[in-house]
């Protein structure tokens, strides 16, 4: 199958096309390299150094002519988006509805996109939040995210566009970048190999669903051929504090220090977790990864990377 993945040069997306790979698919990847790297990517997959806004996407969609989209290209920092809200909806609402538009004229049979139930949920009254829980994101990004998961309702609509909606939840493992505002686990990481004590907001309450990237790469696998015009929520049904985190990494990278602790910033939630049923049903798929193995794994990642 031919497949391009938007974002794929990301951390997330990254993994996503060694997987499409290893299951012998031809992938090519649209990424600006705002936040990917080419370090990330896999040499068997084609890369256009495009911006999802741009008109030049229409030359990629001409040339590849792929069967399936997998879109991830997005601004997913939650805190820029509340300083940015104009930039985060061009990105993730306009970049998206270019995608679609092109999705739509060369008649691609499959758009799978990447939501999440993260942000989409904002603070729900029950928890795990299931996909029958209405969204009420607190943040632009939880906006802009929930909003394409309209315009793909619509293109099937319109264009009979086939797609599936993943909401991912908190996704940590190697490649993540330690040295950024997203993704605790790496930058909890990143912070104690360089012997800092990390700042828990929160005071280390908060409860997030953290799953293991891989597993995350492995539902898009399934999902190009199955779960068709679906939303289903890629989560591990469980919640897990910051200072659990925190003390898992503590004790395998024998670190001496207790964090400093500090009050919630504007647009976190303070708890969410959600369901994995959907998507055993629907996809055969549950998180296999343990929370312990997962962060090994990328604590091994980043110290190499760092030497
Ligand atoms: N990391 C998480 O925990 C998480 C949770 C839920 C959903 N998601 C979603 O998963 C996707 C990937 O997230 P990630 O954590 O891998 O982030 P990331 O920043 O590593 O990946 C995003 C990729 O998109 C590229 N990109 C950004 N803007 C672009 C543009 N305008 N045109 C082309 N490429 C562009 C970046 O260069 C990067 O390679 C995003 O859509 C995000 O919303 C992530």
């Amino acid at each position: 199958m031919k497949i391009l993945v938007t974002g794929g040069a990301g951390f997330i997306g990254s993994h996503i096309v060694d997987a499409f790979i290893s299951e012998g698919h031809d992938v090519a990847v649209v990424d600006n390299l705002s936040s990917g790297s080419r370090d990330n990517l896999n040499p068997k997959a084609r890369l256009y150094e495009v911006d999802v806004k741009s008109k030049e996407l229409a030359d990629v969609f001409e040339h590849e002519r792929p069967d399936v989209v997998d879109h991830l290209a997005a601004q997913m920092d939650v805190r820029y988006s509340l300083e940015n809200p104009i930039f985060d909806a061009e990105t993730n609402v306009v970049g998206s509805i270019n995608v679609l538009e092109n999705c739509a004229k060369h008649k691609v049979k499959k758009f799978i996109y990447a939501s999440t139930g993260g942000a989409v949920y904002g603070e729900p009254p029950d928890l795990p939040a299931a996909e029958t829980c209405w969204p009420h994101p607190i943040c632009h990004y939880g906006v802009s995210k929930y909003t394409v998961e309209h315009y793909a309702f619509l293109y099937n609509h319109l264009y009979n566009l086939r797609y599936t909606i993943l909401r991912y939840p908190n996704i940590y493992g190697p490649r993540q970048n330690p040295h950024g505002e997203a993704g605790v686990c790496a930058i909890l990481i990143g912070l104690m190999l360089e012997g800092k004590i990390p700042t828990l907001y929160g005071f280390g309450k908060p409860l997030r669903d953290y799953v293991y990237v891989g597993d995350i790469a492995r539902a898009n696998v399934i999902a190009l051929s199955k779960a068709n015009g679906e939303i289903i929520n890629l989560g591990s049904g469980r919640g897990t504090s910051v200072l659990a985190i925190y003390n898992t990494l503590k004790e395998l990278l024998n670190f001496p220090h207790d964090p400093i602790m500090k009050p919630l910033r504007a647009g976190e939630v303070n708890e969410i977790y959600i369901t994995g049923d959907r998507a055993l049903s629907l996809l055969g798929w549950k998180a296999d990864v343990s929370l312990k193995d997962g962060l090994a794994r990328t604590v091994e990642y980043i110290r190499s990377k760092q030497k």
